[in-house]
């Protein structure tokens, strides 16, 4: 008698080997370790080597893998270094970013330029990187974490705003380049969710209160959930999935007010 019936495909990740950036805390924190719990060893980068360390314990407490890389996603060499140890990839997630919140007028070259080279230079570095790996295997799968401020104008900076729709943007032109190498390209995009980037505004109540007005679910996100959709979108249940976005967003997307 057979097991199962061929129709639930797997949201396991055995043997998978998975790249995290930005994952010393936050997001990218979450990201790693339910990624490692969905089966992965995970790669985990960012330029702190004592969080990333921290994250590693926790990750081996759970009895998982964790790999830790210290560099700066915005260096060449650094990145350069990253791929130097790995040979094998099947997913990478480009989720490291920042912000700083000015107005179109005040915004000097210096922020631009620190803007656009972490939130978007280097996530297309690292997909050029990791893509090589996965066009040799024909199969990979790339995970970047825009915002629902690459989709909708928000007032929460408009050079954000710019790089994050300018990575929606790229996961359709990669997914439309790279399909041919069976490799799966795709996006998240959260709305609030309280992590280091975010929790002095969510601690500002008529801040959140403006939140929460637009979020139909009237809410914030909890961590665990922006790792469901990505280990859905690391995995093989969403090997027909490619150049999207899923708006991780309580709703706020579809809401016109
Ligand atoms: N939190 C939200 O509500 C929210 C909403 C929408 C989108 N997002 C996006 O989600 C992602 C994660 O956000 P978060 O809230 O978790 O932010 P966070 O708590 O500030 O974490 C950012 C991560 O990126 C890493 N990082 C920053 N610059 C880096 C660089 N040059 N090289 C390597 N690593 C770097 C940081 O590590 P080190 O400082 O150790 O290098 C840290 O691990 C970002 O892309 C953000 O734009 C967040």
């Amino acid at each position: 008698m057979k097991s199962s019936s061929n129709y639930l495909p797997s949201f396991r990740l055995e043997n998978k080997k998975a790249l995290i950036t930005g994952a010393s805390r936050g997001i990218g924190k979450s990201l790693a370790i339910g990624l490692a719990e969905a089966g992965a060893e995970v790669y985990i980068v960012s330029r702190t080597s004592k969080a990333l360390q921290e994250v590693k314990e926790e990750i081996l407490g759970f009895g998982l893998k964790a790999i830790p890389i210290v560099a700066d996603i915005t260096k060449q060499k650094d990145i350069e270094h990253i791929f130097s140890y790995i040979k094998e990839l099947d997913i990478l997630i480009n989720n490291a970013g920042m912000n700083i919140r000015a107005p179109a007028s005040k915004v000097t070259d210096e922020e631009w330029e620190k803007l656009i080279n972490t939130n978007l230079k280097s996530a297309f570095k690292m997909a050029q990187f990791a893509g090589e790996i996965m066009k040799k295997k024909q199969q990979g799968k790339i995970i970047t974490i825009s915002s629902v401020a690459g989709h909708v104008a928000l007032n929460t900076g408009i050079v954000y705003g710019i790089t994050k729709a300018a990575l929606i943007q790229m996961t359709k032109n990669l997914a439309l380049e790279w399909a041919k190498y069976n490799i799966h390209v795709n996006s998240i995009g959260p709305w609030y969710f309280s992590t280091p980037l975010t929790e002095k505004y969510l601690k500002d109540e008529a801040y959140l209160q403006t939140i929460l007005d637009r979020t139909p679910l009237n809410r914030v996100g909890k961590l665990p959930e922006v790792v469901g959709p990505a280990v859905f979108l690391s995995s093989d249940a969403s090997n027909y999935i490619t150049g999207q976005t899923i708006f991780v967003d309580g709703g706020m997307t579809i809401y016109g007010f």
